[in-house]
């Protein structure tokens, strides 16, 4: 679909914004890579063979024939948040249920908490390469999108965010992901973690922290979330998505208490409340003590795809391409030799080999020469096995160019 067929009639008078409206490169993909024969390296899906969809008909099963209010409209339940308050102590954030908020995953978390934040036309800091979603989020309200780089070994540029805060105005609040960023991959390192929540207390601007990937760690050791570093400045997005099933549809905000009144009004506007069923049946799942066990082994499984990628990428592309090796998440960045462009590399990657990938200015929040050599490529979707094929194929495409 090109652009000009998402605006729609002239003669219908929708909004301003809808005018600027761009298609989402991720829905795009989504559609290419359902089909048969494709080999996927493009978006963020966990793997589907690990899903543990066994136990969680169980736990469907038993909510739906012991308990009646399942099916019914009701509150936020609290038992999942006293799950989630236990899970998020594992990761060193100590918070309370109240504090704790149920959305319909990640996206609706991010979605709610611009709205509380943004007024139209305000100021957003955020990174120059970022989760397209959260990008999706801002455009109704034609924001002014201050950006910093990132570096792709240690994450966000933190003396170039002091220098925007110093600089001013304000910014209405700061987007981060400290861990297995999307696109990048990285994880911010401790120091900056500290530097970055430092900085949001002193200009007192809120950090949304975007964090669906923070339970998937490979290394022996892990830095817990910003959240644990300040409970006001930063309010933390969590999700099951990455690790039960993003088809379950929920997440969790950690916000101060005080706003959870607003958060409550501007959800019921939005979907009136979270799906009982799926709340009630997530329960019973953690109730049997079951995710600790599996995330055990969605670590082993995704450490096994990463470092089979990384040792395909060594082998096979050539050596003046780089890389990091991610801590945490489900993507590896690759930069391409200067000279080469990620968009006509995916091209004749999906025409002659069906391998698909996303290139890096797809997450571009502004036009960026940089990303515009560098490729996104998703490892958890993938079997061993077909990682090392697709990167071997991608490779000798490579060398063709
Ligand atoms: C960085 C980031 N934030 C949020 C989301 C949305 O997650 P959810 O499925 O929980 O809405 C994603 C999904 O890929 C993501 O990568």
């Amino acid at each position: 679909m090109t652009q000009a067929e998402i605006r729609p009639a002239d003669s219908t008078p929708v909004a301003h914004w809808v005018h600027q409206l761009k298609r989402s490169a991720l829905q795009d993909m989504l559609v290419l890579v359902s089909q048969p024969g494709v080999l996927s390296f493009a978006l963020g899906l966990p793997a589907a063979e690990l899903f543990p969809a066994e136990a969680y008909a169980r736990a469907m099963a038993q909510v739906l024939t012991t308990d009646p209010r399942a099916l019914q409209y009701g509150p936020p339940f609290q038992s999942l948040k006293t799950h989630i308050t236990a899970l998020m102590k594992q990761r060193g954030v100590l918070c309370s249920e109240a504090q704790v908020f149920l959305t319909s995953g990640a996206q609706q978390g991010l979605s709610l908490l611009v709205r509380l934040l943004l007024n139209p036309g305000g100021v957003v800091l955020t990174e120059t390469l970022t989760y397209t979603g959260f990008q999706q989020v801002l455009e109704p309200f034609q924001p002014r999108v201050v950006t910093v780089p990132t570096d792709p070994a240690t994450g966000m540029e933190i003396d170039q965010v002091e220098a925007r805060l110093a600089r001013g105005p304000r910014p209405a609040l700061l987007y981060a992901m400290s861990d297995g960023h999307n696109p990048l991959g990285v994880s911010l390192s401790p120091g900056k973690r500290r530097q970055l929540v430092d900085l949001a207390r002193r200009y007192q601007v809120p950090i949304i922290e975007d964090d669906p990937y923070g339970f998937l760690q490979y290394e022996s050791s892990s830095t817990p979330p910003l959240r644990a570093l300040d409970d006001q400045w930063v309010f933390y997005v969590g999700s099951f998505s990455k690790i039960l099933a993003p088809a379950l549809r929920v997440g969790w905000l950690i916000v101060p208490e005080s706003l959870v009144p607003a958060l409550e009004t501007i959800k019921e506007a939005s979907d009136i409340n979270m799906a009982p069923l799926t709340q009630r049946a997530i329960v019973a799942y953690l109730d049997t003590g079951h995710l600790a066990g599996h995330l055990e082994k969605l670590r082993g499984e995704y450490r096994a795809r990463r470092d089979a990628m990384l040792s395909a990428l060594r082998q096979h592309f050539p050596p003046q391409a780089s890389w990091h090796t991610p801590a945490s998440g489900m993507f590896i960045w690759v930069e391409l030799p200067e000279g080469m462009q990620a968009g006509k590399l995916l091209e004749r990657a999906i025409e002659t080999e069906r391998i698909a990938f996303l290139p890096g200015q797809a997450f571009g929040m502004h036009d960026d020469a940089w990303a515009r050599r560098c490729l996104r490529l998703n490892f958890s979707n993938s079997r061993p096995e077909q990682i090392l094929e697709g990167i071997a194929r991608l490779g000798r495409l490579l060398a063709e160019f």
